[in-house]
């Protein structure tokens, strides 16, 4: 593995190593115990052209965990606005030779292409509506923290799934671990094409849920639509929001995930997102920790 551009890329083997060094650390984190020079002398650059709270602090926190100094770079402030072009933008940063490159971008596979322009490893830290990798990285290890195994879990994703990255490296992850995904949504926000075939559908949330092990909730991106698809929040709320009597329809000890960032009210009840039993929220975002610091032990560690 030289870059961590999608879940598309890794084999299941990929994934599984992966998500053994994730659980490592998220022991390691938990006892105190672990090499905290591991990246000592490595340089970690974090671009984000994307607004992020957990992303972008957890990849920090990762690195410096195991050592490494972390540049964060802030579009808002650099020479971009001053019609820099991106290429070029890349090509100077790459000239003073980081180690790695964490990057969140608006355009498809804007991660790509900077892998294609540097000398070190570049993490997909979430492009477009594409792929966000280590999203689902974390979410698997919560799910096998939780349940025991990814394999022959029922998992249902719903929501917003059109616009959302992180569903489709999820449905990516999961199927090619064994697990069986399905797929909830309006008609609107159901995406044209799945990263995977034969994935089931289902417009009504109470139905999609039936039998489910995992319940991931996503968020309402209004910012990436064209047009408001959603022009009744509470009429939404009332068809799709998860609610503690929807969640009924579930597995009696089904667990919810969400990634974050949540719009209470809308996709999720309050009493659900802080229920200490069933919500996985907390879980996931401590999770971003030790599988960060796992795929740049990979991708660096040597
Ligand atoms: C997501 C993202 O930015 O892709 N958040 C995250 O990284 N935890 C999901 C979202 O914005 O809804």
């Amino acid at each position: 593995m030289k870059h961590l551009l999608g879940i598309s890329d890794l084999s299941a083997e990929e994934i599984r190593n992966i998500l053994d060094r994730a659980r490592y650390y998220a022991d390691a984190l938990r006892d105190g115990r672990w090499d905290r020079a591991k990246l000592e002398n490595k340089i970690v650059l974090s671009l984000f052209f994307e607004n992020s709270t957990r992303t972008v602090t957890s990849f920090d926190m990762a690195a410096k965990r195991l050592g490494a100094d972390v540049v964060n770079w802030n579009a808002e402030l650099s020479s971009l606005k001053k019609d820099e072009s991106f290429t070029d933008t890349i090509d100077t940063l790459s000239a003073m030779e980081p180690d790695a490159i964490v990057i969140r971008h608006h355009e498809y596979g804007a991660p790509g292409f900077v892998a294609s322009r540097v000398r070190c490893p570049v993490i997909n830290a979430g492009d477009s509506w594409r792929e966000h990798p280590t999203q689902a990285l974390l979410d698997a290890l919560t799910m096998e923290q939780e349940k025991g195994q990814l394999e022959g879990l029922e998992v249902a994703i719903c929501g917003d799934v059109a616009h959302s990255r992180v569903a489709n490296s999820n449905i990516l992850l999961l199927s090619k671990m064994g697990a069986n995904v399905r797929v909830v949504a309006p008609e609107m926000l159901m995406p044209e094409k799945m990263p995977v075939a034969g994935v089931p559908t289902f417009t009504s949330l109470e139905e999609g849920i039936e039998g489910a092990d995992i319940v991931m909730m996503l968020r309402i991106q209004k910012e990436r639509m064209e047009r408001s698809l959603i022009p009744d929040d509470a009429a939404f709320f009332r068809q799709y929001g998860l609610t503690a009597e929807r969640l009924k329809c579930a597995k009696k000890d089904a667990r919810v995930m969400h990634p974050g960032p949540m719009n209470r009210g809308l996709e999720i009840a309050d009493d659900v997102a802080d229920d200490p039993e069933r919500s996985l929220l907390i879980k996931q975002v401590a999770n971003g920790i030790p599988t960060r610091m796992a795929v740049l032990d990979i991708l660096l560690g040597g």
